[in-house]
């Protein structure tokens, strides 16, 4: 039997994505076959196909061809030898990074994430990366308390609006930026919103908030914004940075500008956050708060905004539409006996 998958041939535009079709093969051991039901579209499956991620043209990028897709959601539809952890229809999902916008997706066993029965696939993929970011942001690295006030830099797209939505339930007095047509998306959360392209952040947030405010979460990572957000936290207030880079120039000044913080400041600290430490030994706190998240998803207390959805093979035309800026929310690619 065939199946399609998508490969990104070389750096470039959307249209680098072709369809692709290979025949499946049994599970080697130790691995699994997952029939994938929904691979999530994000901004990082962009950086990486344009060749504009921090790493791209360095030994540590991504070679071309490959599979894009950071997150999948499916069913187990074979097992390796060896595989004891699940069995054939159980309900997983992957942190892939790449690999996951294939109609099927082999994967080893004990980097699945086991998942609940009965859940939207193109809800439940939008938890596997851009809920967890902001789930863990939130309340591992900043470990937020009721009441916190807190600014959200980028707050509109996948992760911004799970910060809304987690946020609201967390009691947080939530401030964001995004563009215009965006900002009753941030209201609806209980977001005051900020037009970047036309307000100071600095200013607005200094009148709305003068004794300053507890966290931001930034999702650029941007010298001169950092150092803006910096200036706006109180005692004890934190930064938390889980956006990519543009460039290893502003990695290096932003790096620089939170170490000299944490070694001289004893009122405020600043934190990196990663995805990438699932993969470094520190997979049993991301199990957990994939649990916490799959609970408040069966129990309706957040509900992921899913702005669109597309079959596989429209994978490129999801690319562009998230290029275009205009989405909030998420886009998500559905098997196609979903759609
Ligand atoms: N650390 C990790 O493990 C991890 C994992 C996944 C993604 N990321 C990174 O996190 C970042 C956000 O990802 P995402 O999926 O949420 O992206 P997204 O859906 O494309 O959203 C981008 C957000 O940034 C805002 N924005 C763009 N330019 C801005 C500016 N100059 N000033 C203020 N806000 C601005 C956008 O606002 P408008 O659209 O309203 O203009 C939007 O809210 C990306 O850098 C991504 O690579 C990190």
């Amino acid at each position: 039997m065939k199946y399609k998958y998508i490969l990104a041939t070389h750096a470039g535009g959307p249209e680098v994505l072709q369809v692709m079709e290979t025949d499946l093969r049994a599970p080697a051991r130790g691995e699994v076959r997952i029939k994938v039901l929904a691979s999530a579209v994000c901004r990082p499956d962009i950086t990486v196909r344009s060749g504009k991620a921090l790493y791209s043209g360095t030994p540590l990028g991504q070679k071309f061809p490959f599979v894009p897709g950071y997150a999948a959601v499916g069913i187990v539809d074979a097992i390796g030898a060896g595989v004891t952890r699940v069995s054939v229809g159980q309900n997983v999902g992957a942190l892939t990074v790449i690999g996951g916008y294939s109609e099927y997706l082999y994967w080893k066993s004990d980097r699945l994430i086991q998942m609940p029965t009965g859940l939207d696939p193109a809800e439940s993929v939008t938890l596997i990366l851009n809920y967890i970011v902001a789930y863990q942001c939130m309340h591992r690295s900043a470990r937020v308390k009721p009441g916190e006030k807190v600014l959200m830099i980028g707050a509109s797209g996948g992760i911004g609006s799970s910060f809304l939505q987690l946020g609201q339930l967390a009691g947080l007095k939530m401030y964001g930026l995004a563009s215009p047509e965006k900002h009753t998306l941030l209201q609806a959360y209980g977001a005051q919103a900020i037009d970047y392209h036309t307000q100071d952040f600095v200013s607005v947030m200094r009148e709305a908030e003068p004794s300053g405010i507890n966290v931001v979460f930034d999702g650029l990572m941007r010298p001169q914004t950092v150092n803006g957000a910096l200036s706006l936290l109180c005692p004890a207030g934190r930064l938390i940075s889980y956006g990519e880079p543009a460039g290893f120039g502003d990695l290096s000044r932003v790096l620089s500008r939170m170490t000299a913080v944490n070694l001289f400041s004893a009122e405020k600290s600043c934190r990196l956050y990663g995805t990438s430490f699932y993969f470094l030994g520190k997979q049993q706190p991301f199990l957990e708060d994939w649990q916490k998240l799959f609970q408040l998803l069966q129990t309706r207390q957040i509900q992921p905004l899913i702005t669109q959805k597309f079959s596989l093979s429209d994978a490129a035309a999801a690319h562009r539409l998230l290029e275009s800026g205009s989405v909030c929310g998420n886009l998500v690619l559905l098997a196609s006996e979903l759609l």
